[in-house]
């Protein structure tokens, strides 16, 4: 087995990698990135560059812990960050690794994070994983490009993304979080986004194999950040999505989806209130993991999902992922795809 190989999202997953949420940090960007991508609701409990209440980050990482089990116990070789301690050295968090590291193919991809408090965070806590993959010598690891200095990302004007939406980075140089693209075949499909320029797509485009294209979908969300509380193909031909957030005429737009069951979300998930929502959307519901186009990581309180996916022919696998929902997404952010046998 190759030990990084992955063309899509749902095909049998063999290798991963589950973070880490111990000694979690509020991110400590500008207010103006704060307003635009963290919920409006709690923006008072929000307190960049403090520690996140211990008893979310000790029990997220209790709950990363389980994924972890779950998932070896279906076979899947699971990786592990490095603990880092991200409150001393005013990082966000080890919880979210599908944000920083991009397959594609043979190749794993570093972001070119927009957030500068989050620049350090693959270098600290994934480093040795990346070292181990890079042992197979049909891997190949790309690091990040280092970013200017100083870093003009928010000095204005906005204007990173191509389609009209105010997003709150320019595009002054590459930024993009690898949570706004998903593999396709041989197509990404990816989002503008608050952390996403066209520099950072036009780099991309230039970082992934031969062979391989990128195609933008054109989202309704104003705080858009990370495709993945947007779009989530469970198998071949079925794909959920989130109606307020994308059409499914932009959708069908791509030609690849022509033929997709396209299924909107067909109720408004419940507030995720304990644990406080800190950081996300309650659209969080359908950022899941799918282990072979039938399995699917669902938290054990998300019923009314875990019914709908029954309906649609999947098979819910629970597993609790409150805190870490709280620090910052689900089982979908919580990995990053290793090798998905094609
Ligand atoms: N910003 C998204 C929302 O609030 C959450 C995205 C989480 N995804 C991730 N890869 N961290 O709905």
């Amino acid at each position: 087995m190759p030990s990084v190989s992955a063309d899509d999202e749902w095909s049998p997953l063999r290798s991963v990698i589950v973070g880490r949420a111990a000694q979690s940090n509020f991110p400590s960007e500008p207010p103006v990135m704060i307003a635009n991508t963290m919920p409006s609701q709690y923006l008072e409990e929000f307190r960049p560059n403090h520690p996140f209440p211990e008893y979310i980050s000790e029990t997220a990482d209790a709950e990363l812990n389980q994924l972890a089990s779950i998932l070896e116990r279906e076979g899947i070789k699971v990786y592990r960050p490095k603990n880092v301690d991200w409150c001393k050295i005013g990082g966000y968090t080890g919880s979210m690794p599908r944000d920083g590291l991009l397959t594609v193919g043979n190749h794993i991809i570093e972001s070119a994070y927009a957030w500068g408090c989050r620049r350090q965070e693959i270098a600290l806590a994934f480093e040795d994983i990346l070292r181990e993959l890079a042992q197979d010598s049909s891997v190949r690891v790309i690091r990040a490009p280092t970013p200017p200095f100083p870093d003009t990302i928010y000095d204005g004007p906005a204007g990173g993304g191509v389609d009209g939406h105010p997003w709150v980075i320019n595009n002054s140089r590459i930024a993009f979080d690898a949570a706004d693209f998903m593999r396709f075949g041989k197509t990404l499909l990816g989002q503008f986004s608050h952390v996403t320029n066209s520099k950072g797509v036009e780099y991309l485009r230039s970082q992934i194999p031969q062979g391989y294209s990128i195609e933008m979908l054109d989202v309704t969300n104003p705080h858009a950040m990370h495709i993945d509380t947007v779009i989530c193909p469970l198998r071949q031909d079925l794909l959920i999505y989130c109606p307020s957030r994308v059409s499914e005429e932009a959708l069908r737009k791509h030609e690849f989806l022509r033929d997709w069951d396209l299924r909107p979300v067909p109720f408004t998930p419940k507030p995720r209130v304990e644990p406080p929502s800190l950081t996300c959307s309650d659209w969080l519901v359908m950022n899941v993991l799918v282990l072979d186009g039938k399995k699917v990581i669902v938290d054990g309180t998300d019923t009314e999902f875990a019914e709908w996916m029954r309906e649609l022919g999947m098979e819910p696998v629970f597993c609790p992922l409150r805190h870490v929902n709280s620090i910052g997404g689900a089982s979908h952010c919580a990995t990053v795809d290793l090798v998905r046998l094609g």
